[in-house]
């Protein structure tokens, strides 16, 4: 029987790799095409020596419509998985049309494809970011999204909405939007992981990067949040995990199990964790003093959002497995093997 292809946009990044993997090791073939603006021709040859096998990979950006036509033309898939897109808050606020342009168009080129080429089913990276300060936690798929707070955020809450529009239109059209929470942590070969370029803006990589020297020291945002000690409480998902989750949601989507034609899922591990928690536990389990001061909050932070992930649970048939400790460990094998430190 001929394996089922998922094509992969975004597949050379942080989570599309981890993707890539988990999808060929659950029996799926691959397209991965990515334009590397973000992401290095390295995280490919990771994935390869992960799998002992090639990947198909084409130098394709999905803003470009002729080239991905191509991709079309060329290979035979019934699902993509789209994850290209500029990710970065701050810098969206700086240049928003950079992030419209390139997030929005680049979407709309996939849909539009699929709906050319009569392709079923998209499967897209949505965040928790659409949520905002919600009024009950955990959130639910349920909980009102609040309008967003930066054009990042609102390119993802726009391109759900492209996908819940496009899905009711076209009758060959299936989505599923995975709503992530805070993706962390690394392949445990640490051979693929996240390759932030430049200062960080996530917690974690200006963690292990604080922990190789890189950084000097570790600002904390804010401890005078209406939290149990202070500081913002976030739901940080093992990134292998969140692959995993993919998978679980291609597999609905090929087996023609869907119950809606638009679904989203929360995918977090529905379990709030501070910042002075993770970062005492990444010291724990490391055996490493991370320097670090508190500073002021941070304009935009949330106090606290965590999943309720009791949707992805039962129909999916999905659960975060790794534990915290386990990610925090593989975060710093996978800064250590980046740094030539190990
Ligand atoms: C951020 C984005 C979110 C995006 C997500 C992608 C903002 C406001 N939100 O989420 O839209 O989808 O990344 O992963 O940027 N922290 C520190 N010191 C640091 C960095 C972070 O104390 O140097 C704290 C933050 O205040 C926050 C927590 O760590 O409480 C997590 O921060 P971060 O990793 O940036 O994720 P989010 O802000 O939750």
């Amino acid at each position: 029987m001929n394996k089922e292809t998922v094509l992969i946009s975004g597949g050379a990044g942080y989570i599309g790799s981890h993707t890539a993997v988990a999808l060929v090791e659950a029996g799926f073939d691959v397209v991965i095409i990515d334009n590397l603006s973000n992401s290095e021709r390295g995280a490919i040859d990771g994935v390869e020596r992960i799998l002992g096998q090639k990947v198909a990979f084409e130098l394709v950006d999905t803003c470009d419509k002729d080239a991905l036509r191509g991709v079309f033309e060329r290979h035979q898939f019934n699902t993509v998985i789209h994850f290209a897109a500029y990710k970065a808050v701050g810098e969206s606020m700086d240049e928003p049309l950079k992030y419209y342009q390139n997030n929005l168009v680049s979407f709309m080129n996939i849909v539009e494809m699929m709906h050319d080429f009569n392709r079923p089913n998209i499967l897209f990276s949505s965040s928790a970011t659409v949520y905002g300060e919600a009024d009950t936690l955990p959130v639910t798929e349920q909980t009102p999204r609040q309008p967003a707070t930066s054009p990042y955020g609102n390119t993802k809450q726009i391109a759900e909405d492209i996908l819940h529009d496009c899905c009711r239109a076209y009758a060959g059209l299936y989505g599923i939007a995975l709503r992530y929470f805070n993706p962390i942590g690394a392949h445990p070969s640490a051979l693929i992981g996240e390759l932030p370029r430049g200062v960080p803006n996530n917690l974690l990589p200006f963690v292990t990067q604080t922990a190789a020297g890189i950084r000097e020291c570790l600002s904390v945002f804010g401890d005078d949040y209406d939290t149990p000690d202070g500081t913002c409480l976030r739901d940080y998902i093992d990134v292998v995990d969140l692959a995993k989750a993919h998978v679980a949601a291609v597999r609905r989507m090929t087996a023609g199990k869907m119950a809606e034609k638009y679904e989203i899922f929360n995918v977090g591990t529905g379990r709030p964790v501070s910042v002075l928690e993770l970062i005492s536990r990444f010291e724990a389990v490391n055996d490493i003093k991370l320097p670090y001061k508190i500073v002021a909050r941070r304009p935009g932070d949330v106090p606290a959002v965590w999943a309720d992930t009791s949707l992805a649970n039962e129909v999916l048939g999905w659960k975060a497995e790794r534990s915290l400790d386990d990610t925090l460990r593989s975060a710093w094998a996978w800064e250590k093997h980046i740094r030539h430190m190990s």
